[in-house]
């Protein structure tokens, strides 16, 4: 079987992120054929402005996130909720792989969306929202293929999300789903 490059980017910075122990789950967990790589560097990523998006002019760190998405093969953003909606850091990132309109790194990829949230609903509205603007920014988004963990910092405030069989059980079926080596049902743990 070959390996699928799945690339995970995540939507919160802080040092302690619950989203960013999720991410590390997911490279934990991670069947044999699925490698998973963790993207370093939205935090440097200028807001998206036409003004900047210049052929041969892309800022080094907007270009350095196109590459690595155009050498993925499968997208999986990992994100908690902020005021209803997925954060700017992860919004920015779907802007920048949006385009060129038509031709960005996201289009046609496989992409799927988990997080986890304090509220009771775990991020599911910033999840919905991410896939919303990955669907429209070409991506192909695997609706089915989701996870939306709550209580994050009450539930991962000891227990590592990869020693966590509920959630690390889910994302196994994410993974899978990505990888088109398995059917998922979607579930909210
Ligand atoms: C600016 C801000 C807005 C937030 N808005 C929401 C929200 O709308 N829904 C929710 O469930 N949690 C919300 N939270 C709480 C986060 O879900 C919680 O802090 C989460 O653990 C953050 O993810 P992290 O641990 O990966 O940093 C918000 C937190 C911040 C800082």
């Amino acid at each position: 079987m070959s390996t699928t490059k799945v690339l995970a980017l995540v939507g919160s910075l802080r040092n302690g992120s619950t989203n960013a122990a999720l991410a590390e789950a997911v490279v934990a967990v991670a069947p044999e054929h699925i490698e998973v790589d963790i993207y370093d560097g939205l935090a440097e990523i200028p807001f998206y402005n036409e003004d900047i998006d210049v052929p041969g002019q892309v800022p080094d760190a907007a270009a350095r996130l196109r590459a690595a998405v155009a050498d993925a093969d499968s997208l999986l953003l990992v994100s908690p909720e902020y005021n209803g909606s997925a954060p700017a850091v992860l919004k920015n990132a779907i802007d920048w792989i949006s385009r060129p309109f038509g031709q960005g790194a996201a289009a046609g990829k496989p992409a799927a969306v988990i997080g986890t949230a304090f509220g009771q609903f775990g991020g599911v509205w910033a999840h919905d929202e991410a896939r919303k603007s990955l669907g429209i920014a070409g991506a192909n988004v695997l609706d089915a293929a989701k996870l939306s963990v709550a209580n994050s910092v009450v539930r991962f405030a000891e227990l590592h999300p990869k020693d966590d069989a509920e959630v690390a059980g889910q994302v196994v079926k994410v993974l899978e789903a990505l990888a088109g080596t398995a059917s998922t049902e979607g579930a909210a743990a």
